[in-house]
Protein backbone atom coordinates (compact mmCIF):
# COMPACT_ATOMS: atom_id res chain seq x y z
CA UNK A 1 0.00 0.00 0.00
CA UNK A 2 1.22 3.19 -0.49
CA UNK A 3 2.34 5.59 1.87
CA UNK A 4 0.40 8.89 2.58
CA UNK A 5 1.89 11.95 3.68
CA UNK A 6 -0.43 14.99 4.69
CA UNK A 7 0.43 18.56 3.93
CA UNK A 8 -0.94 21.47 6.59
CA UNK A 9 0.07 24.74 4.77
CA UNK A 10 -1.77 27.14 7.70
CA UNK A 11 -0.85 30.61 7.63
CA UNK A 12 0.98 33.13 7.04
CA UNK A 13 4.43 32.03 4.53
CA UNK A 14 3.42 28.64 5.41
CA UNK A 15 1.51 27.86 2.38
CA UNK A 16 4.30 29.60 0.44
CA UNK A 17 7.39 27.10 1.88
CA UNK A 18 5.07 24.29 1.55
CA UNK A 19 4.44 24.65 -1.86
CA UNK A 20 8.25 24.29 -2.37
CA UNK A 21 8.93 21.61 0.03
CA UNK A 22 5.95 19.70 -2.42
CA UNK A 23 7.75 20.39 -5.71
CA UNK A 24 10.43 18.92 -4.25
CA UNK A 25 8.56 15.67 -2.95
CA UNK A 26 6.83 15.46 -5.98
CA UNK A 27 10.00 15.24 -7.66
CA UNK A 28 12.02 12.62 -5.59
CA UNK A 29 8.82 10.97 -5.97
CA UNK A 30 8.73 10.66 -9.68
CA UNK A 31 12.51 9.89 -10.12
CA UNK A 32 12.44 7.02 -7.50
CA UNK A 33 9.29 6.12 -7.89
CA UNK A 34 8.44 6.10 -4.60
CA UNK A 35 4.36 4.83 -3.82
CA UNK A 36 4.18 7.39 -1.64
CA UNK A 37 0.58 9.88 -2.08
CA UNK A 38 0.06 13.48 -0.88
CA UNK A 39 -2.80 15.17 0.94
CA UNK A 40 -3.62 18.46 2.42
CA UNK A 41 -6.01 19.61 4.82
CA UNK A 42 -6.63 23.06 6.79
CA UNK A 43 -5.52 23.91 9.99
CA UNK A 44 -4.82 27.00 12.11
CA UNK A 45 -6.20 30.79 11.11
CA UNK A 46 -6.53 28.63 7.48
CA UNK A 47 -9.04 26.56 9.16
CA UNK A 48 -10.98 29.40 11.85
CA UNK A 49 -11.52 31.42 8.35
CA UNK A 50 -13.25 28.11 6.63
CA UNK A 51 -14.89 26.06 8.82
CA UNK A 52 -14.87 28.29 12.50
CA UNK A 53 -12.37 25.90 14.35
CA UNK A 54 -8.28 26.29 14.30
CA UNK A 55 -8.94 22.02 13.92
CA UNK A 56 -11.28 20.72 12.12
CA UNK A 57 -12.14 16.97 12.72
CA UNK A 58 -12.02 16.28 9.48
CA UNK A 59 -8.00 17.50 9.56
CA UNK A 60 -7.97 15.30 12.62
CA UNK A 61 -8.82 12.33 10.88
CA UNK A 62 -6.47 12.83 8.00
CA UNK A 63 -3.51 13.39 10.09
CA UNK A 64 -4.38 10.36 12.40
CA UNK A 65 -4.54 8.39 8.87
CA UNK A 66 -1.64 9.37 7.11
CA UNK A 67 2.04 7.95 8.06
CA UNK A 68 3.81 11.68 8.15
CA UNK A 69 2.21 15.07 7.81
CA UNK A 70 4.27 18.48 6.56
CA UNK A 71 3.64 21.24 8.18
CA UNK A 72 4.00 24.95 7.53
CA UNK A 73 2.93 26.92 9.97
CA UNK A 74 0.40 28.66 12.13
CA UNK A 75 -1.23 31.96 13.28
CA UNK A 76 -1.23 35.46 12.57
CA UNK A 77 -2.50 38.92 13.37
CA UNK A 78 -5.49 38.60 11.78
CA UNK A 79 -6.72 35.95 14.15
CA UNK A 80 -5.18 37.93 17.32
CA UNK A 81 -9.03 38.64 18.18
CA UNK A 82 -10.18 35.82 17.96
CA UNK A 83 -11.42 33.73 21.15
CA UNK A 84 -8.54 32.07 22.79
CA UNK A 85 -10.28 29.33 23.16
CA UNK A 86 -9.79 28.75 19.19
CA UNK A 87 -6.62 30.69 18.30
CA UNK A 88 -4.73 28.79 15.35
CA UNK A 89 -1.83 27.90 17.82
CA UNK A 90 -4.79 26.00 19.53
CA UNK A 91 -4.69 23.82 16.36
CA UNK A 92 -1.18 23.49 16.29
CA UNK A 93 -1.30 22.31 19.73
CA UNK A 94 -4.40 20.45 19.49
CA UNK A 95 -2.69 18.05 16.91
CA UNK A 96 0.61 17.79 18.83
CA UNK A 97 -1.25 16.58 22.00
CA UNK A 98 -4.32 14.24 20.15
CA UNK A 99 -1.41 12.37 18.16
CA UNK A 100 0.82 11.81 21.34
CA UNK A 101 3.76 13.64 19.29
CA UNK A 102 5.86 14.49 22.70
CA UNK A 103 9.20 14.39 21.03
CA UNK A 104 10.70 17.34 19.47
CA UNK A 105 13.55 16.88 17.82
CA UNK A 106 15.03 20.57 16.78
CA UNK A 107 18.95 20.15 15.30
CA UNK A 108 20.66 23.33 14.60
CA UNK A 109 23.41 22.65 12.31
CA UNK A 110 25.37 25.37 10.67
CA UNK A 111 25.98 24.56 7.25
CA UNK A 112 29.77 25.57 6.41
CA UNK A 113 28.44 28.06 3.82
CA UNK A 114 26.47 30.18 6.08
CA UNK A 115 28.58 30.38 8.67
CA UNK A 116 28.85 33.96 7.71
CA UNK A 117 25.23 34.68 7.95
CA UNK A 118 25.20 34.12 11.73
CA UNK A 119 24.86 37.14 14.02
CA UNK A 120 27.46 35.54 15.94
CA UNK A 121 31.47 35.79 14.99
CA UNK A 122 31.99 32.98 12.33
CA UNK A 123 34.35 30.64 14.99
CA UNK A 124 31.62 30.45 17.58
CA UNK A 125 28.91 28.74 14.82
CA UNK A 126 31.27 27.20 12.30
CA UNK A 127 30.51 23.07 12.37
CA UNK A 128 27.61 23.65 14.84
CA UNK A 129 25.64 20.50 15.36
CA UNK A 130 23.63 20.62 18.08
CA UNK A 131 20.44 18.42 18.57
CA UNK A 132 18.16 20.27 21.31
CA UNK A 133 14.80 17.34 22.44
CA UNK A 134 12.40 19.46 23.56
CA UNK A 135 9.33 17.58 25.31
CA UNK A 136 6.37 18.51 23.42
CA UNK A 137 2.59 17.41 25.28
CA UNK A 138 2.95 18.39 28.55
CA UNK A 139 4.66 21.09 30.91
CA UNK A 140 3.22 24.48 31.34
CA UNK A 141 1.77 24.55 27.84
CA UNK A 142 -0.72 22.41 28.62
CA UNK A 143 -1.09 21.89 32.58
CA UNK A 144 -4.28 22.66 34.03
CA UNK A 145 -5.41 24.67 36.14
CA UNK A 146 -5.11 27.41 33.70
CA UNK A 147 -6.90 30.83 32.82
CA UNK A 148 -7.41 34.32 33.80
CA UNK A 149 -10.02 34.86 37.03
CA UNK A 150 -10.74 38.05 39.15
CA UNK A 151 -9.72 38.06 42.34
CA UNK A 152 -12.10 38.94 45.49
CA UNK A 153 -10.79 42.24 45.32
CA UNK A 154 -11.96 42.63 41.72
CA UNK A 155 -8.49 42.60 40.44
CA UNK A 156 -8.04 39.84 37.35
CA UNK A 157 -4.91 37.30 37.71
CA UNK A 158 -3.79 35.53 34.94
CA UNK A 159 -2.81 31.71 36.14
CA UNK A 160 -1.17 28.69 34.54
CA UNK A 161 0.33 25.25 35.69
CA UNK A 162 3.82 23.49 35.16
CA UNK A 163 3.61 19.95 35.87
CA UNK A 164 5.53 16.96 34.85
CA UNK A 165 4.56 13.28 35.60
CA UNK A 166 7.86 10.62 36.07
CA UNK A 167 6.44 8.87 33.37
CA UNK A 168 6.48 11.87 30.99
CA UNK A 169 10.44 12.83 32.02
CA UNK A 170 11.20 9.24 31.47
CA UNK A 171 9.96 8.96 27.65
CA UNK A 172 11.31 12.62 26.69
CA UNK A 173 14.90 11.24 28.54
CA UNK A 174 14.75 7.98 27.27
CA UNK A 175 14.83 9.92 23.42
CA UNK A 176 17.24 12.13 24.35
CA UNK A 177 19.71 9.48 25.85
CA UNK A 178 19.16 6.84 22.77
CA UNK A 179 19.66 10.29 20.56
CA UNK A 180 22.79 11.22 22.24
CA UNK A 181 24.16 7.67 21.77
CA UNK A 182 23.80 7.68 18.32
CA UNK A 183 25.62 11.00 18.21
CA UNK A 184 28.87 12.51 20.16
CA UNK A 185 27.42 10.53 23.18
CA UNK A 186 27.12 14.03 25.69
CA UNK A 187 23.19 15.15 27.34
CA UNK A 188 22.91 17.93 28.62
CA UNK A 189 19.51 18.44 30.88
CA UNK A 190 18.31 21.77 31.38
CA UNK A 191 16.10 22.98 34.14
CA UNK A 192 15.68 25.09 36.73
CA UNK A 193 15.61 22.66 39.48
CA UNK A 194 17.07 25.92 41.88
CA UNK A 195 13.51 27.36 41.95
CA UNK A 196 11.19 24.76 40.65
CA UNK A 197 10.42 21.52 41.88
CA UNK A 198 8.81 20.05 39.09
CA UNK A 199 12.12 20.53 38.03
CA UNK A 200 13.63 18.63 40.54
CA UNK A 201 11.70 15.91 39.87
CA UNK A 202 12.98 16.28 36.38
CA UNK A 203 16.70 16.07 36.98
CA UNK A 204 16.06 13.28 39.79
CA UNK A 205 14.57 11.45 36.70
CA UNK A 206 17.04 12.05 34.48
CA UNK A 207 20.27 11.27 36.84
CA UNK A 208 18.06 7.90 37.47
CA UNK A 209 18.33 7.13 33.45
CA UNK A 210 21.85 7.68 33.37
CA UNK A 211 22.74 4.38 35.24
CA UNK A 212 21.10 2.78 31.93
CA UNK A 213 23.19 4.42 29.45
CA UNK A 214 26.23 3.98 30.87
CA UNK A 215 27.89 5.58 27.51
CA UNK A 216 26.05 8.88 27.64
CA UNK A 217 27.55 11.30 29.39
CA UNK A 218 24.67 13.32 31.30
CA UNK A 219 25.40 17.08 32.75
CA UNK A 220 22.71 19.46 34.04
CA UNK A 221 22.11 23.20 33.54
CA UNK A 222 19.82 25.68 34.68
CA UNK A 223 17.97 27.28 31.78
CA UNK A 224 19.62 31.20 32.13
CA UNK A 225 22.87 29.87 31.70
CA UNK A 226 22.00 27.62 29.35
CA UNK A 227 20.54 30.58 27.51
CA UNK A 228 23.39 32.05 28.34
CA UNK A 229 26.17 29.43 27.04
CA UNK A 230 23.82 28.63 23.38
CA UNK A 231 24.94 32.87 22.87
CA UNK A 232 28.62 31.98 24.44
CA UNK A 233 30.11 29.13 23.66
CA UNK A 234 27.48 26.63 21.96
CA UNK A 235 29.58 24.32 20.30
CA UNK A 236 29.94 23.00 23.84
CA UNK A 237 26.48 21.18 23.43
CA UNK A 238 26.05 18.13 21.59
CA UNK A 239 22.28 16.86 22.54
CA UNK A 240 19.95 19.02 25.10
CA UNK A 241 17.03 17.61 26.67
CA UNK A 242 14.43 20.26 28.40
CA UNK A 243 10.63 21.10 29.07
CA UNK A 244 8.39 22.45 26.45
CA UNK A 245 8.82 26.38 27.71
CA UNK A 246 12.12 25.94 27.83
CA UNK A 247 12.61 24.13 24.94
CA UNK A 248 10.38 26.44 22.62
CA UNK A 249 12.63 29.59 23.84
CA UNK A 250 16.03 27.57 23.57
CA UNK A 251 15.53 26.78 20.12
CA UNK A 252 14.59 30.14 18.69
CA UNK A 253 17.88 31.00 20.72
CA UNK A 254 19.58 28.44 18.76
CA UNK A 255 17.79 28.84 15.52
CA UNK A 256 19.98 32.27 15.18
CA UNK A 257 23.29 30.37 15.78
CA UNK A 258 23.07 28.96 12.07
CA UNK A 259 22.48 32.08 10.05
CA UNK A 260 18.62 32.03 9.70
CA UNK A 261 15.56 30.77 11.77
CA UNK A 262 15.31 30.06 8.11
CA UNK A 263 17.28 27.20 8.38
CA UNK A 264 16.09 24.95 10.65
CA UNK A 265 13.85 22.21 10.39
CA UNK A 266 11.98 20.01 13.06
CA UNK A 267 10.32 16.69 13.94
CA UNK A 268 7.94 15.81 16.26
CA UNK A 269 7.28 11.83 17.21
CA UNK A 270 4.79 9.84 18.94
CA UNK A 271 6.03 6.76 20.51
CA UNK A 272 5.91 4.61 17.18
CA UNK A 273 7.83 7.37 15.13
CA UNK A 274 5.19 8.75 13.63
CA UNK A 275 5.60 12.26 12.95
CA UNK A 276 4.98 15.63 12.30
CA UNK A 277 7.72 17.48 10.52
CA UNK A 278 7.43 21.29 10.52
CA UNK A 279 10.08 24.15 9.79
CA UNK A 280 10.55 26.14 13.51
CA UNK A 281 10.09 29.75 11.53
CA UNK A 282 6.37 29.93 12.50
CA UNK A 283 4.14 31.71 10.04
CA UNK A 284 5.71 35.17 9.83
CA UNK A 285 3.50 37.38 8.93
CA UNK A 286 5.15 40.22 8.14
CA UNK A 287 6.70 38.54 4.98
CA UNK A 288 3.59 36.54 4.62
CA UNK A 289 2.56 36.55 0.64
CA UNK A 290 6.18 38.55 -0.48
CA UNK A 291 7.99 35.32 -2.02
CA UNK A 292 10.50 36.38 0.54
CA UNK A 293 10.47 33.50 3.20
CA UNK A 294 13.13 30.66 2.91
CA UNK A 295 11.69 27.58 2.16
CA UNK A 296 14.83 25.84 3.29
CA UNK A 297 13.67 24.62 6.33
CA UNK A 298 10.72 23.32 5.04
CA UNK A 299 12.43 21.57 2.30
CA UNK A 300 14.56 20.34 5.39
CA UNK A 301 11.82 19.23 6.97
CA UNK A 302 10.63 17.13 4.52
CA UNK A 303 14.16 15.16 4.54
CA UNK A 304 13.35 14.73 7.83
CA UNK A 305 10.05 13.12 7.19
CA UNK A 306 11.48 10.98 4.78
CA UNK A 307 14.35 9.44 7.48
CA UNK A 308 12.24 9.39 10.18
CA UNK A 309 8.85 8.08 9.45
CA UNK A 310 9.32 6.69 6.02
CA UNK A 311 11.74 5.09 6.57
CA UNK A 312 13.87 6.41 3.59
CA UNK A 313 16.86 7.55 4.27
CA UNK A 314 18.87 7.59 0.89
CA UNK A 315 16.29 10.09 -0.30
CA UNK A 316 16.46 12.13 3.10
CA UNK A 317 20.24 12.43 1.72
CA UNK A 318 19.48 13.33 -1.80
CA UNK A 319 17.08 16.05 -0.45
CA UNK A 320 19.59 16.94 2.09
CA UNK A 321 22.62 17.29 -0.26
CA UNK A 322 20.42 19.51 -2.66
CA UNK A 323 19.95 21.94 -0.30
CA UNK A 324 23.99 21.98 0.41
CA UNK A 325 24.18 22.22 -3.76
CA UNK A 326 22.16 25.78 -3.80
CA UNK A 327 23.53 26.78 -0.82
CA UNK A 328 27.26 26.09 -2.90
CA UNK A 329 25.90 27.73 -6.22
CA UNK A 330 25.53 30.75 -4.34
CA UNK A 331 21.66 31.36 -3.70
CA UNK A 332 20.88 32.75 -0.84
CA UNK A 333 17.00 34.40 0.06
CA UNK A 334 16.93 37.26 1.63
CA UNK A 335 17.53 36.40 5.51
CA UNK A 336 20.72 34.44 5.00
CA UNK A 337 22.28 36.22 2.15
CA UNK A 338 25.52 38.38 2.30
CA UNK A 339 27.66 39.94 -0.51
CA UNK A 340 29.28 38.18 -3.07
CA UNK A 341 26.22 35.46 -3.85
CA UNK A 342 23.09 35.67 -5.26
CA UNK A 343 19.81 36.71 -3.49
CA UNK A 344 16.65 34.73 -4.64
CA UNK A 345 12.96 34.57 -4.24
CA UNK A 346 11.09 31.67 -2.28
CA UNK A 347 9.99 30.01 -5.39
CA UNK A 348 13.28 30.55 -7.03
CA UNK A 349 15.16 28.84 -4.02
CA UNK A 350 12.61 25.99 -4.24
CA UNK A 351 13.47 25.74 -7.85
CA UNK A 352 16.98 25.75 -7.59
CA UNK A 353 16.26 22.66 -4.78
CA UNK A 354 13.98 20.74 -7.48
CA UNK A 355 16.35 21.22 -10.44
CA UNK A 356 19.26 20.55 -7.90
CA UNK A 357 17.63 16.94 -6.72
CA UNK A 358 16.75 15.75 -10.44
CA UNK A 359 20.35 15.23 -10.96
CA UNK A 360 22.11 14.14 -7.94
C1 LIG B 1 6.98 26.38 18.02
C2 LIG B 1 6.00 27.52 18.08
C3 LIG B 1 4.76 27.05 18.80
C4 LIG B 1 5.17 26.61 20.18
C5 LIG B 1 3.60 28.05 18.86
C6 LIG B 1 3.17 28.50 17.49
C7 LIG B 1 2.42 27.53 19.65
O1 LIG B 1 6.59 28.61 18.69
O2 LIG B 1 6.66 25.37 17.38
O3 LIG B 1 8.05 26.48 18.61
O4 LIG B 1 5.36 27.43 21.08
O5 LIG B 1 5.35 25.42 20.38
MG1 LIG C 1 8.68 28.35 19.09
Amino acid sequence: MSQQILLLPGDGIGPEVIREAQKVLTKVISRFNLDIQMGSALLGGAAIDAEGVPLPESTMQKAKAADAILLGAVGGPKWDEVDRAIRPEKGLLGLRSGLQLFANLRPAVTFSQLADASSLKKELVAGLDILIVRELTGGIYFGEPRGIRVLENGERQGYNTYVYSESEIERIGRVAFEAAQSRGGRLCSVDKANVLEVTVLWREVMDRLAAEYPDVELSHMYVNNAAMQLIRAPKQFDVMVTGNMFGDILSDAAAMLTGSIGMLPSASMDINGKGMYEPCHGSAPDIAGQNKANPLAAILSAAMMMRYSLGLEEIACTIEKAVEQALDDGYRTVDIYTQGHQQVNTIEMGDAVTRIVATI
